[in-house]
């Protein structure tokens, strides 16, 4: 199959799928999809027209610009702190229904992995436990940021609070790991659904919960500006192929199955699914982002990185290849 896009409001286009009841059925006729792998608007907020106009502007909302360091242009992060007691409400409610239309299109046992951030995946948990999903860990994606670490406001008039930050300067994302319960064992679950477990970095080694060095490269930044005629911005929230490959493999067990993004953004979980030959679904509800991910996944998925050198991900490549080689024997 590869990969099928989707220009839609995620919400309206989960809920015209069917509920997830026929392991042998297609992920639009019933059969689910067997992971998720995403990375949401946190949200509600930071995406809504009123505020990606302003981001696109450069001024206010809740963006904030951070410095540009030796002369390279730094890309719009959001203002989680600007959020108030409703906001959080807000969010934790979408989270629910996210969780809960994640439920009905995951198949039995299918892993869902989502990019937070420290000051709000408890939103996402709570409202993820209400849909009945299970927690399963917390990964921690090593990424040394310029969100934190500022002193206070107006300090520089104070020279005794010179040692002091309002809060810690952020090094990790969190990407909670949550799964759809089954009530069977883990093997029958396997044999029935192709969920229900992670795959493995190899035989000698599990997926740990500690992803390694993971910022976005300049090339993933320059593919999305490219694809930008209007304004050559970059997305604002690209993720790093390599971080990216790493997630979508250990997301199918057997290495069967479609990977959903309810939020594609640029295509970057689209494209680590091609380029380590699984499919995948992506949806978007931005235009732009939308035919922007059309421009980017291909170029993102020529993108050379150290999982595909794997040599469980060699082995899925060369049957691929042989595959569509015997097509014209
Ligand atoms: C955090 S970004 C994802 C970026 C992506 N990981 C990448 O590497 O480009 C979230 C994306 O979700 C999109 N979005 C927001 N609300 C949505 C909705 N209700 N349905 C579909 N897409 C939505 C936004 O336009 C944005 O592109």
């Amino acid at each position: 199959m590869g990969y099928e896009l989707i220009n839609a409001n995620t919400f309206e286009e989960l809920s015209s799928w069917p509920e997830t009841t026929d392991p042998q059925a297609g992920w639009q006729d019933g059969g689910g999809v067997h992971a998720i792998v995403t990375d949401p608007p946190y949200g509600v907020i930071e995406f809504m027209e009123e505020n990606v106009e302003k981001m696109r502007q450069g001024s206010g909302g809740v963006w904030r610009i951070p410095p540009s360091l030796d002369g390279s242009q730094r890309n719009p992060v959001p203002r989680f702190t600007v959020l108030t007691e409703e906001d959080k409400q807000m969010l934790q409610d979408y989270f629910e229904k996210l969780g809960e239309l994640a439920y009905k299109v995951l198949r039995p046992g299918g892993h869902i992995f989502i990019a937070s951030t420290q000051l709000l995946m408890h939103y996402v948990s709570k409202g993820f436990d209400e849909a009945g999903l299970e927690r399963r860990d917390v990964l921690v994606r090593e990424t040394k940021t310029l969100r934190g670490g500022d002193r206070p406001k107006g300090a520089h008039d104070h020279p005794e609070y010179s040692m002091v930050s309002s809060m810690p300067r952020v090094y990790w994302e969190p990407w909670l790991l949550y799964r759809k319960p089954f009530d069977t064992k883990l093997v029958e679950n396997l044999e029935t659904w192709q969920t229900g477990g992670l795959r493995r970095e190899s035989e000698d080694r599990p997926f740990t919960d500690l992803l390694e060095d993971g910022k976005t490269g300049k090339r993933e930044r320059e593919i999305t500006a490219a694809a930008n005629p209007e304004s050559e911005d970059s997305h604002p929230n690209v993720k790093p192929q390599s971080l990216m490959r790493e997630l979508c493999h250990a997301a199918l067990p057997l290495k069967q199955g479609v990977i959903l993004d309810p939020f594609m953004g640029s295509g970057s979980t689209v494209a680590a699914a091609e380029a380590i030959g699984y499919d995948s679904v992506g949806i978007e509800l931005d235009d732009s982002y939308y035919e922007m991910a059309k421009q980017s996944i291909p170029r993102f998925a020529e993108i050379s990185t150290p999982i595909e050198q794997r040599e469980d991900i060699r082995k899925t490549k060369a049957a691929e290849e042989s595959t569509s080689l015997s097509d014209f024997s």
